[in-house]
């Protein structure tokens, strides 16, 4: 089983006659809803793919978190470890108008504030890969200290793709996660940032410090992956992007999939360019995240 850690949003798409300004009003025209968060976004990519899968985060006692669960169930991922709280889940009210400009407002809610004793161990203990990715630590950093425990004790492995909010913290406070984690999957202006050095240096540092596997997202280039022996520079699949969001997720799922199936190195990459390049092509973070089945197209590419 793949376990997912990391924030749980349900994102609110308000298309409005305009974003208002200070002290003004708009109108909305429509709301959609689209449960979101990066490594929730991974494992349904996962569950997609068949991987039995499951899910450690934690929703408040609304409607939204309903939402949530009650998503999580129909991808079929495995929700024991999903803590219900008093309190908001996490939101992102999404703004959006007429032309296209976005208007953003986070709310957290309770994602901040899971402590290392209400995980239910139980169910990480069924984890062969424990998937970690950001809190936003606005209303606490106690979600972020329970990952650095669960990176530190658990026998399952750790993958880990920070997001800007996490290497803003700088490697001395990632240091405990990285050294503990199996895989490292930041974006290249990420790995930059973190280690002030260009990328391909950057990841040998980070597998000295190790980490076994490296593998860096470039957009549109595809990705670079090492594991300190090889290295490969994987080219993406020429695809018509429609939709980004969530195309670093996506890639993560691929990724992933390819490394517990114990596919080649190269393989891994390529599997995460492809998932993605599908998942660019339709609008929303998983609406073209592809089902088992559709892996036989990818080997029908190579
Ligand atoms: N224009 C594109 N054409 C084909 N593939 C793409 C394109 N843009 C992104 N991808 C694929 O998506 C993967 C992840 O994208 P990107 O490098 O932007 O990750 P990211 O910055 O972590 O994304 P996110 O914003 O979702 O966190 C890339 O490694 C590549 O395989
Ligand atoms: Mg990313």
């Amino acid at each position: 089983m793949i376990v997912g850690f990391g924030a749980l949003n349900l994102d609110k798409i308000y298309k409005v006659d305009k974003i208002p300004g200070r002290d003004e009003e708009g109108f909305v025209k429509s709301l959609e809803m689209h449960p979101g968060g990066s490594a929730a976004n991974t494992i349904v990519g996962l569950a997609r793919l068949g991987i039995k899968t499951g899910f450690i985060g934690k929703i408040g006692g609304d409607e939204e978190g309903r939402i949530l669960l009650s998503n999580f169930e129909e991808e079929g991922v495995d929700t024991s470890a999903i803590i219900k709280s008093e309190g908001r889940s996490g939101t992102a009210m999404i703004f959006v108008d007429d032309e296209g400009h976005r208007a953003i407002l986070v709310d957290p809610g309770v994602n901040d504030t899971i402590r290392f004793e209400e995980i239910n161990l139980e169910a990480v203990e069924k984890a062969r890969l424990i998937h970690l990715t950001s809190f936003i630590c606005k209303n606490g950093i106690e979600s972020f200290e329970s990952q650095k425990k669960i990176a530190k004790t658990t026998k399952a492995e750790i993958s880990f793709d920070p997001g800007m909010i996490y290497i803003e913290k700088g490697l001395k406070e990632l240091e405990i996660i990285i050294n503990n984690s199996a895989i490292f999957l930041p974006n290249r202006n990420e790995m930059e940032s973190l280690m002030n050095l260009d990328f391909r240096d950057a990841a040998r540092e980070i597998i000295s410090m190790g980490c076994k596997v490296v593998a860096i997202k470039m957009g549109e280039k595809g990705c670079y992956v090492t594991d300190g022996k090889e290295e490969h520079e994987i080219q993406a699949f020429p695809s018509k992007a429609v939709d980004t969001t969530g195309a670093g997720d996506a890639f993560n799922a691929g990724f992933l999939y390819g490394y517990v199936k114990g596919f080649r190195l190269k393989d891994c990459g390529k599997l995460g360019n492809w998932i993605a390049s599908k998942n660019i092509q339709k609008v929303g973070a998983r609406t073209g995240l592809p089902q088992e089945e559709e892996l036989r197209e990818f080997w029908e590419l190579r």
